[in-house]
Order: structure tokens, then sequence, then C-alpha cells
């Protein structure tokens, strides 16, 4: 009788612990410790498409240290599709060997030299996007494979996946990394199709919102095979209006890699590319030659402030907050209190656009100084609303802070 009250007693405990768990942290049934802040690093898909090698990626680590991007937070070197040919007598997927000739784990070794983190790519189906051998039925196996590489950081395809249900997909390769007991970056790359933003947070670090990203500011031509419709980078933007109580520590909307340098766009175009991704405090992951970048490249992909929106510990992803035809803000809210906004100018010609406090959440007779992350200056202090002109496809990015 004694027992048993001892065990109701402790059951009372545990039940009314597990209780005020719940409401002080957000509870997450999956949590492998990593992304707790978007993650960012560099993918070879959007410049080198099929031509990876040990060079090209050994070449993108060097260029990721020298360039200064190391030091401004750039961490995951990820290789994407193409590196693996086949599978051998037992299965184990093999990397090709005329590209990758020292093998996996070597170059795995050559990027953590460097204190950066390797990232490696996959799909849920039996191929990958461009036919190579994917992981279904292979998904332990793999994942094991990974793990001995040193492997930090895995993108999931969803290519060739037939008739699969994308929850089961992504939750099995979601245990095979588990089960290695190495903390693996999980990026979804599930194009949006089964609105992954809605289940995905115990499955993976981030997932793709949309469908692939095309280096232009607006796109809306059809693909080569007829397929409607390429997306630049404010159709996915746009996208992305009512996904952001969906993201936060650990898990990520994914609006796709950026393409910032890789000659699509203008310099101002580039920079409204990274100001918004940075708002929309998505994994910044770089897709340009890092070897060769012109100084203003440099600069967007290296600017600590408005990366620091990015990173924010707090971890909110930003939204529009106004919009009146071309002209539009996407604000967040920081850690400390503060705001960032991002003032964008879709249009034609220079325009002025006023941040008005209560778009921001506060009142109109609060005083802040606001701050503008791209000329690096403080502009002093203002009360109830701060205008700017933005020039034409462009963005002025700022923190407002009370
Ligand atoms: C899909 C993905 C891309 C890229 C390619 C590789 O299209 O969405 O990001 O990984 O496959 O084949």
């Amino acid at each position: 009788m004694k027992t048993l009250t001892v065990h109701r007693v402790v059951i009372f405990a545990v039940t009314i612990a597990i209780a005020i768990l719940a409401v002080t942290h957000e509870l997450r049934a999956w949590d492998n410790g990593v992304a707790l802040t978007p993650p960012m690093g560099w993918n070879s898909w959007n410049k080198f498409g099929c031509k990876v090698s040990e060079d090209l990626l050994k070449s993108m680590a060097d260029g990721m240290v020298s360039s200064g991007m190391k030091d401004a937070g750039y961490e995951y070197v990820v290789i994407d599709d193409c590196w693996q040919i086949s599978r051998d007598a037992d299965g184990n997927i093999v990397p090709d060997a005329k590209n990758f000739p020292s093998g996996m784990k070597a170059l795995g070794d050559y990027i953590h030299s460097k204190g950066l983190k390797f990232g490696i790519y996959s799909d849920a189906g039996e191929k990958t996007c461009a036919g190579r051998p994917g992981s279904m039925g292979h998904e332990y196996q793999d994942a094991i494979m990974y793990a001995k590489w040193g492997v930090d950081y895995l993108k999931y395809d969803w290519c060739h996946t037939g008739k699969r249900n994308a929850e089961e997909a992504y939750s099995t390769m979601r245990d095979a990394l588990k089960a290695t007991g190495r903390p693996i970056v999980f990026s979804m790359c599930e194009w949006g199709t089964a609105k992954p933003w809605i289940w995905a947070a115990d499955t993976g670090n981030q997932w793709r919102t949309t469908g692939d990203i095309v280096d232009l500011w607006k796109g809306g031509g059809k693909w080569p095979d007829g397929n409607c419709c390429q997306l630049g980078m404010l159709d996915i933007l746009d996208l992305q209006v009512g996904l952001d109580s969906f993201a936060g520590p650990g898990h990520w909307n994914d609006p796709d890699m950026l393409e910032v340098g890789n000659g699509g766009m203008t310099t101002n175009e580039y920079r409204a590319h990274f100001s918004l991704w940075s708002v929309l405090a998505a994994p910044l992951i770089a897709g340009n030659d890092l070897r060769s970048m012109k100084p203003e490249i440099k600069e967007i992909l290296t600017n600590k402030e408005v990366i620091a929106i990015n990173q924010d510990a707090l971890g909110r992803e930003g939204k529009r907050v106004w919009k009146e035809g071309d002209l539009e803000i996407w604000a967040k809210p920081m850690k400390d209190g503060s705001r960032a906004a991002v003032l964008l100018n879709r249009s034609a010609s220079e325009a002025e656009i006023t941040v008005a406090w209560p778009t921001l959440a506060y009142p109109e007779h609060v005083s802040a100084a606001v701050r503008d992350l791209w000329a690096h200056k403080d502009l002093g202090k203002f009360t109830g609303k701060f205008s700017a002109k933005v020039g034409s496809h462009d963005v002025v990015v700022v923190t407002v802070r009370p």
C-alpha cells in the first residue's frame, strides 16, 4: 500500500514536470542539437551542377576560408548530386572514383582540417534527380557510411520516389541518421509538395518550401521540358508568405540556396536576395564560385550585420508586414527586442518607403534608434516612423531599436 502511494506521488511529480517543460520550452520529439540558427555554408549545385570533384570541393573549402566567408559564419561545404556512381555487391554506395579518387572520408578530413563541416547529398527515391543511385531501401546502410566519412549535413532530395509518402520517407532517413549517433543536419529537399512545414519540425532541420530557384530577379518562363514555371528570386519570396510561424531553432523553412554571384542578377538585386533570405531566417547556402568572387559579391555574402539578422538567437522568421504595389516591408523580431526591417522596391524606379512603427508592432510614441546595415551607419533616433529612398530592384535594411 505504501509503495503504491510512493508510485503515485512519483507519477504525479513526473507529469507536472513534463507539463511545466511543455509550456516553458518548445518540446520536440526529435532534437539532434544542430541548426539552432539557420545553417550557413556552400553547395555545388547552383554553379557547377554535375561537375563535382574532390579538387573542386577542396578548392571551395580553401576559398571559404581565404575569402572571409568562414569568418563571417559559413560552415558547411556541401557536395550536391553526382558524387555517387553505383552500389557494390553488398549494396554499399560507391563514389565516382574518377572524380573522387581519394574517397569521401579523405575529402571530409580535408574539409574538417580547415575548421569547416562536410555535407553530402542523396535522394529518397531509387535514383537521384541526376539519375545516380538513391537511398530508398538503403537508408540505414547509407547513414552508417556517411557517419564513417564524417558527414555533418545531408541534403535529401525527392526525385524518383513514385508513390512514396513523404512523411514516411523522411522519417526513415531521420531515424537512420539518428541511429548513427552523429549529429547530422537533415536538409529535406521535397520542394514543398507535401507541405512539410506542417509536419516536419520533428523530422528535418530544414525543408525546401518550393521548386528550384533560377538565377533571375523574377522568373515565370517554362522549364526546358515544357513544365511551368521557373521560379525567380521574387517568385520564391512570394511563396514564403504565411509560412513564418512554422520556423524556429532546429527547424527552418528553406526557400532554396543563394544565387548571389552567379551572374543572372545585378549587384543590387543580389543585395536584395541576400537581405530577404536573411530576414526570412533561411539557411544561407551560397552557390557561387568562391575562388573568384568580385569584391561587391564578397561584400554582400560577408555583410556581418545582415548575417546577424539571419543568425539572431530568437530564431523567428521574418514576414511581410506591409505592401503597397511594388513596395514592401519584411520585418523580423530580434532577441534584444529590436526589429530588423527590409524595405524592398520591386519597381523600375527609385521610391520612398515609410516604416510606421505599428507595422513593426511598436506604439507610435516610441523613439527608436535606426541603423542602416548596408551603409553601416547609425541614422539617429526617430519617433513613430522612418522613411528611406530605395533604389529600383534594391533594398534598404535597417534595425529599429527602441
Ligand atoms: C533537385 C534539387 C536541386 C538539386 C538537384 C540535383 O532539382 O531541388 O536543389 O539538388 O535536384 O540533381
